[in-house]
């Protein structure tokens, strides 16, 4: 018998479903939600109301997208944490309602740990032990993968995550939130001519706040001689930002590396659909003789598709959860 698996994902600001047959992704739908470009951030409250709108049509689409009945679904996988607690209830509370009409199982995902399985859903796919530096809106992590459910952090941030550098750089520049893919598309356009200050941060970890105030310093000396500059430099500064945030996160990354004495690395996240980033880790791949993995775009940024196939993995090891499950806001993996 066929094992299909639905995925629920909303714990940030995108309402996702999929559904996974054997091991295949048949769908995977992913509601956006645009409101929050009016505040320059995600709106906890605007958040979870929008879920509250679109699980249901989200999860109807993935559905028969797939070509399967709700009836031929075997369990449902749906993140518990960490993300927004409002967020998260509502897919919480909605995997609990379907899984006790259905009378199927119920299995708990882990945000992050899923990051680093969405690599699964497509081929080729790493061995392990393999390295994964995780990088989100909410997360910068390098994660040393032993096994499907067996994961280490060995480096993190210390404050603000990669894609918060992009995006809170992106607001000082007077870019739309989300700022990270903004800045992908002028950096093509520009020359990393502008130095920031380079964090000097121990072992594996990362430090963004000190390159965010570093550039808030420079745009505003700039501005002081040419109130023009942003606009007349645009192209060129977030180039320069971009490259500053991969320098960084790259050079942990290959010490990690060197340290672990692993070639297996992968990247997973929203930050790693920036092409910067994909293109310096092909690059120093073929340098350095390692096996890269990059997800395609729609298992960069947060998905259902890599709910479904954690889920996968634990519904071989029955890691089930029953109707007393609560959304986790922190959870480590
Ligand atoms: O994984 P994700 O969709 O949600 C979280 O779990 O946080 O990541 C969202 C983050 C945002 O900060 C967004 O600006 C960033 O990923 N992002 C990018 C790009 N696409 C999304 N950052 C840089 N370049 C991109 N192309
Ligand atoms: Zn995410």
């Amino acid at each position: 018998m066929s094992i299909i698996i639905l995925g629920i994902e909303s714990s940030c600001d995108d309402t996702s479903a999929s559904i996974l047959k054997d091991g295949e992704i048949l769908s995977n739908v992913t509601a956006n939600q645009d409101a929050h470009k009016l505040y320059g951030g995600v709106v906890p409250e605007v958040a979870s109301r929008a879920h509250q709108q679109n699980i249901v049509p989200v999860v109807d689409v993935a559905i028969q997208k797939a070509g399967i009945h709700k009836e031929d679904i075997s369990a449902i996988a749906f993140t518990r944490g960490p993300g927004l607690m409002g967020s998260l209830l509502v897919g919480v509370s909605f995997a609990k309602a379907m899984a006790l009409s259905l009378k199927i199982p119920m299995i708990e995902v882990n945000h992050m740990q899923a990051h680093v399985l969405a690599h699964f859903a497509e081929n080729p796919k790493p061995s392990f032990p393999f390295l994964c530096l995780t990088v989100s809106g909410g997360h910068t992590q390098i994660v040393k993968v032993n096994d499907y459910l067996d994961m280490e952090v060995i480096g993190t941030t210390i404050d603000d995550a990669a894609g918060e550098a992009f995006d809170k750089t992106g607001k000082l520049l007077g870019l739309e939130y989300p700022a990270g893919p903004i800045i992908d598309k002028k950096a093509k356009l520009g020359q990393a001519i502008f130095k920031f200050a380079e964090p000097n941060i121990p072992e594996l970890n990362f430090s963004f706040s000190g390159l965010k105030t570093s550039i808030l310093y420079f745009i505003k000396k700039e501005i002081k001689n040419n109130p023009q500059f942003i606009d007349e430099n645009i192209n060129d500064i977030c180039a320069s930002v971009q490259h500053s945030i991969i320098e960084f996160l790259m050079k942990k990354l290959i010490q990690a590396a060197q340290e672990t004495g692993i070639s297996e690395i992968a990247i997973a996240g929203g930050v790693s659909a920036n092409s910067g980033l994909r293109n310096r880790l092909e690059e120093e791949g073929q340098n350095r003789n390692w096996n890269t993995y990059i997800p395609k775009f729609e298992y960069c940024t947060d998905n259902a598709a890599m709910i479904a196939v954690t889920g996968y993995y634990k519904f071989f090891k029955k890691e089930f959860v029953d109707q007393s499950i609560t959304p986790m806001a922190r959870w480590k993996i």
